[in-house]
């Protein structure tokens, strides 16, 4: 049976996949209700991201709303005034380096944050007929730990986070899981591999390695090089969310991936190849900038997704290839070095108050 949305609070909405999110729902799907974007623009976070929507939408069908999702009170003002029915929880601290070197801020959003909107949806639920109501957390396959050559991850597999990141998502998802058994919120999880594509902060490995490549900078390689990521275009997962939201069963989890294993340094080698041919560069000439460097501590050797189940169950399939989406994202960069420079300088915030007065 197919759920009837109406008006979806999306956490998280100015960051990289929430941004894709918001996009994908007003282009691609026949959605005819509102989006509430609550986010508190982190430096994760841009507003910009949405500008086209914003330009569009807003005060009809697109929101924004800066908050806290660890603040009780503006998070209830938000539910009660936009009649919320749906929750996507994309807010997080999500880069994993940043997790080791600073644990506390992970600790406070991923899991007070999620404990907050909880309680939030407890409350202002509580009198209505659960039936039209979702609460879906977005997590990662991170939660599994490292997985060995020739097994995948699936819904049913043990939790063994590795590092402060993974452990603050790990347990978030245990309060969503809990509060669904508890006090009957209807739930849905999902659990996804690495995704890559337009607006990802370039702190992450992909849109880090095209960047550098084109600055002629070094290509920073962790370790050896040979752990093992899943790759998804990021329209990928967001029909899969979309899929979730419109027929998850209540209380199920579903892992999303891309089915594309990569060893790091064959992605980061592919890069250089890819960019030197656009570029009419010789095939190795930006391979001279790899520097294998220190090991990230934790650093999980494999994640790989088993994703039947929301292929069976929800008719899901991922519809972009690896080398597609790759020209995409790689393009995507190339013609927004404003943006890039924007989110890198430190300026955005100012930017920011400037033209759109917030603070
Ligand atoms: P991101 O870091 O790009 O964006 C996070 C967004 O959350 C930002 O807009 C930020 O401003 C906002 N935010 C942070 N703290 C907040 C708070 N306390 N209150 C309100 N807003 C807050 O992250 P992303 O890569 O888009 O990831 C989104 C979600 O997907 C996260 O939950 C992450 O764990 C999960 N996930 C990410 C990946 C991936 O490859 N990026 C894969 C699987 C799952
Ligand atoms: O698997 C899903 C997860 O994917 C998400 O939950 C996280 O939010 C997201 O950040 C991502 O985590 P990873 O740690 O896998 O992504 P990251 O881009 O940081 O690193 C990908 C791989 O590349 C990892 O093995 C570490 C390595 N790496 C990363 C960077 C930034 C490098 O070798 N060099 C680098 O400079």
């Amino acid at each position: 049976m197919k759920r009837k949305l109406n008006n979806i609070l999306v956490t998280g909405g100015a960051g990289f996949i929430g941004s894709n999110f918001i996009h994908y729902i007003f282009g691609k799907t026949h959605f005819e209700g509102r989006i509430i974007n609550v986010d508190k623009l982190t430096y994760a976070g841009n507003f910009e991201n949405l500008k086209e929507i914003n330009n569009k939408f807003v005060g009809e069908r697109y929101f924004f709303e800066k908050a806290d999702i660890c603040n009780f009170e503006k998070i209830k003002n938000v539910f009660i005034k936009y009649n919320i029915d749906t929750v996507v929880n994309f807010a997080a601290e999500s880069h994993v380096d940043r997790s080791i070197y600073g644990p506390k801020d992970f600790v406070q959003t991923n899991i007070m944050g999620t404990f907050t909107l909880l309680e939030v949806a407890r409350e202002v639920w509580k009198k209505e007929d659960y039936s039209q109501l979702l609460f879906h957390h977005i997590s990662t396959d991170e939660v599994y730990g490292s997985v060995e050559e020739g097994k995948y991850f699936l819904e049913s597999t043990a939790y063994q986070p590795n590092s402060p990141y993974s452990a603050s998502k790990a347990s978030s998802d245990h309060m969503v899981r809990a509060y669904h058994r508890t006090y009957g919120l209807p739930v849905t999880v999902s659990n996804c591999s690495n995704n890559y594509g337009p607006y990802q902060f370039p702190e992450k490995l992909i849109p880090l390695m095209i960047l550098n490549i084109l600055e002629e900078k070094p290509l920073p390689v962790y370790g050896d090089g040979r752990n093992v990521r899943d790759w998804l275009y990021v329209e990928d997962h967001c029909s899969a969310i979309w899929q979730t939201l419109n027929k998850g069963m209540v209380g199920d989890t579903y892992n999303i991936g891309g089915e594309n294993e990569w060893e790091n340094i064959k992605l980061v080698n592919f890069l250089c190849e890819k960019i030197g041919q656009l570029q009419g560069k010789d095939k190795d000439y930006y391979k001279r900038l790899i520097t294998f460097v220190k090991d990230r501590p934790s650093h999980d050797r494999r994640y790989a997704i088993n994703c039947n189940k929301i292929k069976r169950d929800l008719g899901w399939r991922q519809k972009f290839g690896f080398e597609e989406g790759l020209d995409n994202t790689i393009k995507w960069y190339v013609n927004h070095q404003d943006w890039v420079d924007r989110v890198r300088s430190g300026e955005y915030k100012k930017w920011l108050e400037k033209n759109y007065g917030l603070r």
